[in-house]
């Protein structure tokens, strides 16, 4: 049967979100940036910043969807990050590049950065990632942390609240931590709220570490735990992540805290392990810059 592509209706939301909780779980199709849950998965769509109306293209096979595809971009980061190709036709392949094709077109033209993510089983989304000339440039575990086998530290952590004082310091630490993420220091800042929170790490003024991280429907997520290098090996990343771990706990709904850390930071992964952190899935990162 025909494949027909159309952008996303406000009406067929649900339609696709079943689909994306039915498929993106398998390995061999997992796509990293949609996450795992219905909850998870309906809360990144709610984050992503152009309206999916615009930048989301689904592929029917008469009334039954069989790809999505769609894309997220931040002029500030001068990046957009492509969520997919989900392709469940027969025909992998071309439904993947006519989906791709309409993509594109969604993406602001000021963007030179292209990121795809794909669970390492996913060959398809990895010969899609080299057709189009995007190289691997990260390969993440996936840790995740449940309630039970959390236990909590018997003393407060020695940390505080972001103050606007630091700033600077803040900025200059996260980076020369990570020079090129998905958030800078103005906008972690900005978006500290109810549900996010920047811990500091302060001695004698100094800002020597801090933790981003946030609360979701029924789960935790850590976005960013760094330790200035010569301040390391001294508990400080151990008291930072007891603090963010004890906040978003401290919420009843929060039944578990996940992240993904690059899969040779070992200085990190063991941190997460001394915590009852276990490891999943392994999720590689392409980018390709295009001018
Ligand atoms: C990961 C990081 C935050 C750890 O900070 P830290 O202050 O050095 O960590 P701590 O001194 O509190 O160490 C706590 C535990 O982590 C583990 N750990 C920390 N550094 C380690 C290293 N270099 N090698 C192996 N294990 C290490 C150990 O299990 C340690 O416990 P132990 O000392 O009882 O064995 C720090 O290395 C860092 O900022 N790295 C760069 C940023 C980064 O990669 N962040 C994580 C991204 S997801």
């Amino acid at each position: 049967m025909q494949v027909k592509l159309a952008l996303l209706a406000e009406k067929q939301f649900e339609t696709m979100l079943a689909y994306l909780v039915r498929y993106n779980p398998a390995a061999e199709q997992h796509v990293g940036f949609f996450g795992e849950s219905e909850t998870e998965i309906r809360e990144t769509l709610a984050e992503i910043a152009p309206p999916l109306t615009e930048s989301f293209w689904l592929a029917w096979e008469g009334d039954e969807l069989v790809g999505v595809f769609g894309a997220d971009y931040d002029p500030e980061i001068d990046r957009a990050w492509l969520y997919g190709p989900l392709v469940t036709a027969a025909d992998w392949q071309p439904v993947a590049e006519a989906l791709y094709a309409e993509v594109q077109k969604c993406i602001s033209a000021s963007i030179h950065e292209l990121d795809l993510f794909f669970e390492a089983r996913n060959l398809n989304g990895q010969a899609f990632a080299a057709r189009h000339g995007f190289s691997l440039r990260s390969n993440n575990a996936v840790f995740r942390l449940q309630r039970a086998d959390w236990k909590p530290s018997a003393v407060p952590a020695p940390v505080c609240a972001y103050q606007a004082a630091f700033f600077e310091q803040f900025e200059h630490l996260h980076q020369t931590l990570f020079p090129t993420t998905y958030y800078t220091a103005r906008q972690i800042v900005e978006k500290q709220a109810e549900d996010q929170r920047l811990f500091l790490m302060v001695e004698n003024e100094r800002v020597l570490g801090y933790h981003f991280c946030k609360t979701e429907t029924d789960s935790g997520y850590i976005d960013f735990i760094g330790v200035d290098a010569a301040a390391r090996g001294k508990g400080l990343g151990a008291d930072l992540l007891n603090a963010g771990l004890e906040w978003m706990f401290s919420r009843p709904q929060t039944g578990e805290i996940c992240l993904t850390v690059d899969a040779e930071n070992t200085a990190a992964i063991r941190l997460y392990e001394k915590f009852g952190f276990a490891s999943g899935r392994i999720l590689q990162g392409y980018r390709k810059r295009v001018d």
